[in-house]
């Protein structure tokens, strides 16, 4: 593993200064940031340039310092520089940028950067202590950690208004220490391809109704989430579901068990981990209606047959470097069937899902999940989020240092 300092070397950051009495410790951050080996980048809210200059903190950074949307001959692209940093970092964030970022607007560039970012995005507030208690502040700050924005933390001590209090800015080295980390545990992955199947499949049984299952790919997701966070290049290989499909991935859109299996043949050979998290239908309609059945007797028989087990498949031709997960969903005799599913399809893991607990498996945001290697260890963990169980899932099947 790198050590953290050298985490920051060629890795391209850009701060987004807003209007606060903070702003002036922004350029010891981008001196420090520099010497570290960072690539910087500075953008402005215009109030923001009352408190620290534009020339300081280009000269510091050695880029030139945006501030407005557009000049009288040129127009700043937001959404490249949004797709250019690995991090962006606001800081301070000021009352009313946070309250710009919670809900949408879009007024100067550092905002319309923010929105178009595809990169992860730190804030350090900084702010009077009754501002940062205010109950819109605190709404604002949930809300934007809800769309997965990371905060760093607030201080307590002497305040611009001359008052003690809470809510002074992270000083400069914090939020290199920070960085430091954020890069290290982001970049755990980096290099290896992960492919994550997810959702359910249809099988047709005529032009207009299909077998499915509730699977809603939530799991999957946040699976493909947690590695592609982790520096892996991830593509998803989904059955019909509703989920947005998180940026930063490739990914694949199938419908049937067949194409699930045709799509993760072609790519098992060049995967690092495969992670079959797809609720695959075990039955297809062996003759597909071209036109839609009619109502006509009391019974309709339909011939069912068996749809290709994509995860045995993988384990019978799967090479000793490479790491195969699979997932299986009990009702009963939960532990038995985890382990003889484990042997039967070669997995390198088995991560179980009991029907039995409340608020794990289909459709929930939480679940509860227990893996087992194939040494039949067996790791049980609580109910928890699905965004938590991927953490879980990644630091346990990672752990080995066999990927
Ligand atoms: O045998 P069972 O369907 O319970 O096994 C579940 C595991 O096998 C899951 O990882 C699922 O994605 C995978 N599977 C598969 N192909 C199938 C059925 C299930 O890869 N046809």
């Amino acid at each position: 593993m790198i050590p953290p300092f050298f985490m920051l070397t060629n890795k391209k950051i850009l701060i987004g200064v807003s209007g606060s009495i903070a702003a002036y410790k922004i350029a010891v951050l981008v001196r420090l940031l520099v010497k570290e080996g960072a690539i910087v980048k500075v953008i402005m809210t215009p109030a923001s340039t009352a408190f620290v200059t534009p020339l300081t903190l280009s000269t510091l950074s050695k880029n030139e310092v945006l501030h407005s949307l557009a000049t009288d001959s040129s127009w700043a692209n937001h959404v490249l520089l949004g797709r250019w940093a690995d991090v962006m970092l606001i800081a301070p964030l000021s009352c009313n940028t946070l309250a710009k970022m919670a809900h949408g607007l879009c007024d100067n560039l550092l905002t319309a950067v923010y929105l178009s970012a595809t990169c992860k995005v730190l804030v350090a507030p900084a702010m009077d202590e009754d501002m940062w208690h205010h109950a819109t502040t605190k709404e604002n700050i949930e809300k934007i950690k809800s769309f997965g924005n990371l905060v760093l933390p607030v201080h307590h001590g002497e305040l611009a208004s001359g008052l003690r209090g809470e809510g002074r800015m992270a000083e400069p080295e914090e939020m290199i220490t920070y960085l430091q980390n954020y890069f290290q545990q982001h970049t755990t992955l980096a290099g290896k391809q992960i492919v994550i199947t997810a959702g359910p499949t249809y099988e047709p049984i005529d032009p207009v109704r299909f077998i499915g299952n509730h699977s809603s790919g939530k799991m999957g997701i946040a699976l493909a989430e947690e590695c592609k966070n982790r520096g892996a290049t991830v593509l998803l290989i989904h059955g019909p579901i509703k989920q947005q499909i998180p940026v930063g991935m490739h990914s694949i859109s199938v419908q049937t068990a067949q194409q699930m299996y045709d799509a993760c043949m072609k790519v098992f050979e060049n995967t690092d981990i495969f992670i079959m998290a797809a609720a695959v239908a075990d039955y297809a309609v062996a003759e597909i209606s071209e036109t839609k059945i009619k109502k006509k007797e009391d019974e309709l028989i339909l011939t069912l047959h068996k749809t290709p087990d994509i995860l045995k498949q993988l384990g019978a031709i799967k090479k000793k470097e490479q790491l195969l997960v699979g997932f299986a969903l009990e009702t009963d005799h939960e532990k038995e069937n985890a382990i003889k599913k484990l042997k039967l399809k070669n997995a390198d893991y088995m991560i179980l899902n009991s029907m039995r607990d409340k608020g794990a498996g289909f459709g929930y945001d939480s679940n509860k999940i227990t893996i087992f290697d194939k040494a039949e260890n067996c790791f049980e963990f609580a109910l928890k989020s699905k965004k938590e169980v991927a953490a879980d899932i990644v630091n346990t099947i990672t752990q080995k240092g066999h990927v």
